[in-house]
């Protein structure tokens, strides 16, 4: 079965209303609801005071109603009591400026208070609801991320760099401190990085982002402690957000769930941005899971804020779009939320049952949705392969957010999208791996823009290499150390030996700037003055700077190296033998294989004729075609064994 609803939030709400849902639920076959996420004011209207009365309810009747229960502990949003009670405990910015309640998400996750507050209503619900046969799956907290530059912070991140470097001597020299006169001389000194007059130190930016990942992580698993240790059986995880900001390692915070689930807003504005951009978040979140199926917690069923002026979702494309995500892996299809808020901050954020109610077409198609999803439910459990890995390291990504790098236009995220983009356009399924994993699996395995390279954490790419593995490194890479200290000598550090080269300058290319190679392509974001160290030289810069594109033999296997931003990845593809998941198709059309199932998206405007047929088990019928804007789940066909094969 594949997990089909969203937050509800019955407490906004009137018996009518409930009432009306409970039809409206059946009708769209919704299977499941996420309950409680922001409701600590209403559970906990006092200090050490409960009012479980409407949970009850509420469990009880989507319970009889065949829903499962996601159950959320509220604590991303303490109730203003609690801010009287304890205003140390309230965000207060790099700026120096403390919150105060008005909006949701302001406490410090540091604050023993808060910290205490949020155990003491995560254990209440824990005690009376596990075990409620409604309940199938917890769910912790909200979007793990907020950050606090107080003095409970300063305490905490003082203990996690003892912790990490034992001496003071130990930070000093990590920071690089004899810089600027930042030398510490006792463990008080130390503060987390609060505004200051010009340029912060990155090395200390960057632990901060470490610790304070960590910090959030300790508030997550000892709530999640708690349930288990009321119910040992329970699945207990949080929603990730896998937006441009991510102040959580999520490779890390992965470990510590039982299953991955992220939180995917979608820019509509943009058709071909938009597909691509799922791709990109259900292959993270896939990647995240171990490759296991995951769930897409939130999404939206159309107005999204982006970039000020809501966009909507075109009319067909919340189906579409849901389906694109199962493809690549996941088992449960939610939302953010069920129904339209009356009033509040998000009451123009779309839900399935719109302020117009049910006759409008956002309900319409989420009736086909439920319909959709209901008639697929064989597809879940299993699992997509595939034979590419794209790095992704948490560590690289808060490094380069530093201010003081040789480019303020080089994201960290924008290389891994844009490489994540390549391989999608030429119909290539991509895994995300973390540094240090078994890379054995892949012919494939992309690497940009790694910054940081800790000599060891390169031990798993090397043997990769070694034994036959096919490696691309983009430029930028193999800078610093763990610490943030460059690697002397050139770059790209540890793996210079890897890939044949020793890169000696930078040259960052401005915004817009294209510069020309001499096999007739082009490089854009970057370029390098870059010698062979043992490598064939692919492609060169046409003005002269020198190589471009490098390939290296080391073992058994291939090293590339790009100093630039390719407009493809076609030849290393090829020298990989890594093919598309369906060769011939024509741009615009997708295919991505989840065990015995064929998912093809065709997003163009003319129907496509595949190079294979099947049983589509979306109709029932034997198909040839796509057509224009719709999708096609073929599955293995016996009289027709090229398919799936
Ligand atoms: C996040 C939150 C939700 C809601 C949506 C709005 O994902 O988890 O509570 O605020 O954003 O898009």
């Amino acid at each position: 079965m594949i997990g089909f609803g969203g937050d509800y939030n019955p407490e906004q709400w009137d018996p009518a209303t409930w009432a009306e849902d409970d039809e409206l639920m059946r009708r769209a076959r919704v299977t499941t609801a996420t309950v409680g996420v922001f409701s600590w004011a209403i559970l906990e209207p006092a200090e050490g005071s409960y009012d479980f009365g409407w949970l009850d309810d509420t469990l009880d009747r989507l319970h009889g109603n065949g829903i499962s229960v996601t159950l959320a502990t509220p604590t991303a949003s303490p109730p203003p009591w609690f801010t009287f009670a304890h205003p140390d405990a309230m965000t207060v910015t790099a700026d120096g400026t403390r919150l105060t309640h008005g909006s949701r998400d302001t406490y410090c996750a540091a604050s023993p208070a808060y910290r205490e507050a949020a155990l003491r209503i995560a254990t209440q619900l824990a005690r009376r609801y596990c075990g409620h046969p409604a309940v199938t799956r917890w769910h912790i907290h909200n979007e793990y991320g907020t950050i606090c530059w107080c003095d409970h912070a300063a305490e905490a991140f003082r203990r996690w760099l003892r912790d990490r470097y034992r001496s003071l001597d130990a930070v000093n020299e990590a920071w690089s401190t004899s810089f600027w006169s930042q030398r510490y001389s006792a463990w008080e000194q130390i503060l987390p990085p609060r505004a200051t007059q010009y340029l912060p130190n990155p090395a200390q930016s960057l632990d901060f982002k470490r610790f304070w990942s960590d910090e959030l992580l300790a508030a997550y698993t000892e709530q999640r402690d708690e349930i288990r240790r009321h119910d040992p059986g329970a699945e207990v995880t949080t929603n990730f957000i896998l937006a441009a900001w991510q102040p959580i390692d999520v490779w890390r915070w992965s470990r510590e769930v039982d299953v991955v689930a992220i939180d995917h807003y979608l820019d509509t504005t943009d058709e071909t941005e938009g597909h691509a951009d799922i791709a990109f978040a259900a292959d993270r979140a896939r990647s995240f899971n171990g490759g296991r199926p995951w769930v897409l917690m939130e999404q939206a069923a159309s107005l999204v804020n982006t970039g000020g002026v809501m966009a909507h979702r075109a009319a067909g494309r919340v189906v579409m779009d849901s389906l694109g995500y199962v493809a690549r892996g996941a088992d449960d299809v939610l939302f953010f939320q069920w129904r339209a808020s009356r009033g509040g901050s998000e009451m123009y954020h779309a839900a399935l049952v719109p302020h117009t109610g049910p006759v409008s077409r956002i309900f319409r198609e989420a009736v086909q949705l439920g319909e959709t999803l209901e008639c697929i439910g064989e597809v879940a459990g299993s699992e997509v392969r595939a034979d590419v890995a794209i790095l992704y390291d948490a560590d690289s990504r808060w490094a380069l957010e530093t201010r003081s790098l040789p480019s303020d236009h080089l994201s960290y995220l924008g290389q891994i999208r844009a490489i994540h983009r390549m391989l999608w356009e030429a119909g290539v399924t991509t895994d995300f791996a973390p540094l240090g994993a078994d890379l054995s699996g892949y012919r494939l395995v992309v690497a940009p823009t790694l910054y940081i390279m800790p000599v060891a954490g390169v031990d798993a790419i090397r043997r990769y290499v070694r034994e036959g593995g096919h490696l691309a490194v983009t430029f930028f890479s193999g800078i610093v150390d763990e610490a943030h200290r460059i690697h002397l000598g050139g770059y790209p550090g540890p793996l210079r030996d890897v890939l044949g080269v020793r890169v000696e300058e930078f040259h960052p290319l401005r915004p817009g700037v294209t510069i020309a190679l001499d096999d007739g392509s082009s490089g854009t974001v970057w370029s390098e003055l870059l010698r062979s160290e043992g490598a064939e030289v692919m492609a060169s810069y046409a003005d002269g700077l020198g190589p471009a594109i490098t390939r290296h033999a080391y073992g058994a296997g291939i090293a590339w190296y790009l100093s630039t931003q390719p407009r493809s990845l076609h030849d290393i593809l090829r020298t990989a033998g890594v093919s598309p998941v369906l060769p011939g198709l024509p741009p615009g059309v997708d295919a991505v294989r989840r065990g015995r199932y064929l998912f093809v998206f065709n997003h163009g405007d003319t129907p496509t004729v595949l190079p294979v047929s099947g049983t589509d088990l979306l109709t029932g019928q034997t198909v040839t075609t796509v057509q224009p804007s719709s999708a096609v789940i073929l599955t293995h066909d016996p009289e027709r064994r090229q398919l799936l094969a």
